[in-house]
């Protein structure tokens, strides 16, 4: 969920939806904001996009220059109206990202002190608890500090009270907060973006803080209570960045922009003759180094099952590839000096953060390849590596999975170098074929037309399924949950060689099967897997290049053919067609392209 509050010299219900804007990426089941008027607490709140608040409030305005903002992405309780934020019960408002995991036993403890909640939310029981400390006779800030003592799990949260128009009090314990700094004025947002354009001012506040917020400042206090210095740090964010510059979808534009942002990730890691990879001075030599751990989620994680290949192939270096929320909780060893790789777009995902500091606790050096630089991930981690893909907005991710194979091959290739399997010029050759990758992916970018041809017979399937061996296995996996995102249609992903291992069985003739396939050394035996699908009267759409086209082109049902490429590139390359097919089979199906049902962006619970 996002959230804002905003201590303003203006009317702040326009701003708070605009900041809810660009917070919507943390998702949008629902939205609501509550402002002070004249002493006066009042909320507005409606389910579904931000656009349906917006809609709300031209009928029925919200006056106030104080007030607080949430979108949701529900987790206790449906995406009602009666769920969504700001929770109120009598004078206190409160909006909150996370969960409060020992609210039931809140829950019963209020009830029995004739507190009785309404609604199933977690977020309501901090409402009720504050207010309880109030109507003992506690102000704002005492019952706002008892409250915040109370509550276990992760969150953020920012109350706002009636009667109160220049004072927020926000908190901090595991979701991320920034409080943004303004000429008269305060902010408090999910992150930075948020507040970009009302402030380039921010302190973060750490773990276990809370603070009081007023137009003259804001006293921050540690978990102990002890008032807390926190810097004020001056951010560069881009924001103007996020429109959809012409394209129908950002979906689309994020797409076409990924020849323009890898080659401006690769200007970043090559040094000035192009032949090695700069790195910063912290980031561990992999010559010492003998095994690798990649953690991540979602699309971050396929891309880390990719690097596994290149690390282990080119660089000879054993790699541990996790999804995060399994990483986290299964206690692994971590032996001193592992070097710990965390791969998030956002960099505020909950489950890639908490396997990130159980490394850190273990003494690891921790690494992160991120797109968002002020992010938690990036300030917790010894390195953090800029995947420079610029603002993704849609929900399926795309330019940052390719950004985030370009700087993981480059670190796949400095390792291999560190380690003695390849020799300078190696190295350069590798890095000058890297460089042509762009002008390369244009050309497979200008395919869309035959994926859209393509597209119109997937999206009249129930099921497909996706074929791949070697690097386009986890580029299957990607293309597959691409799919299932944002055309709502299941499908699944097999190493070409598993498929006769079980799912065969589901082969017919209604089984549209994906196949990715460059011609490379592997490229024979997943034809071979190819045929035992059409044998079974199985519908294959075949990606591949010329050499495999004019080899393997009888009988398949479609193809769609890609530049020839450097063997270890063409998950980068092939992951074009993969995003082209899902968006046109979403487009096909009229589904919501940027922001899918039941999705969000950057998840910051569990
Ligand atoms: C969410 C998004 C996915 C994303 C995953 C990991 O589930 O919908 O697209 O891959 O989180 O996000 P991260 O920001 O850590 O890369």
């Amino acid at each position: 969920c996002g959230i804002v509050g905003i201590l303003g010299t203006h009317e702040v219900a326009p701003t708070l939806v605009e900041a809810l804007r660009r917070l919507e990426y943390r998702g949008y089941d629902s939205a609501g904001i509550a402002t002070v008027n004249a002493g006066r607490l009042d909320r507005r709140r409606a389910v579904g996009k931000l656009v349906n608040l917006s809609d709300l409030l031209v009928h029925e305005p919200l006056a106030g220059k104080a007030g607080i903002g949430h979108t949701r992405w529900a987790t206790h309780g449906a995406p009602t109206v009666g769920n969504a934020h700001p929770h109120r019960v009598n004078g206190v408002a409160v909006v909150h990202n996370g969960i409060i995991e020992n609210f039931r036993e809140l829950r019963a403890e209020l009830a029995e002190l004739g507190y009785k909640a309404e609604t199933e939310t977690d977020t309501e029981t901090i409402a009720l608890l504050a207010a309880h400390h109030m109507d003992r006779g506690d102000d704002p800030v005492t019952a706002a500090g008892k409250t915040i003592a109370r509550l276990e799990g992760a969150f953020a949260l920012v109350f706002l009270f009636d009667g109160q128009d220049d004072l927020l009090i926000a908190a901090r314990k595991g979701s991320p907060l920034a409080i943004g700094h303004g000429d008269g004025e305060m902010f408090v947002g999910s992150d930075a973006i948020a507040l970009a354009p009302l402030t380039d001012r921010i302190t973060y506040l750490e773990e276990g803080d809370w603070a009081v917020v007023t137009r003259a400042g804001v006293e921050i206090r540690d978990e102990n209570n002890t008032l807390a210095n926190r810097p004020v740090k001056t951010i560069r964010i881009d924001a103007t960045r996020v429109d959809k510059g012409g394209h129908r979808h950002f979906m689309a534009k994020e797409i076409a922009e990924q020849p323009h942002v890898i080659g401006e990730a690769l200007s970043h890691y090559l040094t000035a003759d192009g032949r090695d990879i700069a790195l910063p001075d912290t980031m561990p030599d992999f010559a010492g180094v003998d095994r690798l751990v990649l953690v991540a989620c979602g699309t971050a994680y396929f891309a880390c099952v990719t690097a596994k290949y290149w690390f282990e192939r080119i660089a000879r270096l054993p790699v541990e590839v996790d999804i995060a929320s399994e990483f986290r909780y299964r206690e692994p060893p971590v032996a001193d000096g592992t070097v710990a790789l965390f791969v998030s777009q956002s960099g505020e995902t909950a489950d890639t953060l908490a396997a990130l500091r159980y490394c850190a606790d273990k003494a690891a050096h921790v690494v992160s390849v991120v797109n968002v630089p002020e992010s938690s991930i990036a300030r917790e981690s010894g390195t953090a590596l800029p995947i420079l893909a610029g603002v993704e907005v849609g929900v399926a991710s795309t330019k940052a999975f390719t950004c985030q194979l370009t700087v993981l091959y480059l670190l796949a290739l400095k390792a291999a170098r560190q380690r003695g399997h390849l020799d300078a010029d190696a190295l350069a050759d590798r890095l000058s074929a890297l460089r042509s990758l762009p002008g390369i992916l244009n050309h497979a970018l200008a395919q869309d037309r035959s994926a859209k041809k393509v597209a119109r017979k997937l999206a009249e399937a129930d099921d497909i399924l996706f074929l791949g061996r070697g690097l386009m296995y986890p580029l299957a996996m990607e293309g597959a949950l691409k799919l299932k995102e944002i055309s709502y249609i299941h499908a699944e992903a097999y190493a070409s060689g598993e498929l006769k291992h079980g799912p065969i069985a589901l082969i017919d003739k209604r089984m549209p099967v994906v196949v990715m396939a460059p011609r490379d050394a592997l490229f024979d035996k997943t034809v071979s897997n190819m045929q035992e699908v059409m044998a079974r009267g199985g519908k294959v759409t075949l990606v591949t290049d010329e050499a495999g086209l004019a080899e393997a082109g009888d009988g398949v049902t479609h193809t769609l053919v890609m530049p020839t490429v450097a063997d270890d590139l063409a998950p980068i390359l092939y992951a074009i067609p993969a995003q082209q097919l899902a968006y046109h089979t979403a487009i096909a199906k009229g589904t919501d392209v940027d922001q899918p049902r039941n999705l969000a962006k950057s998840v910051t619970v569990e």
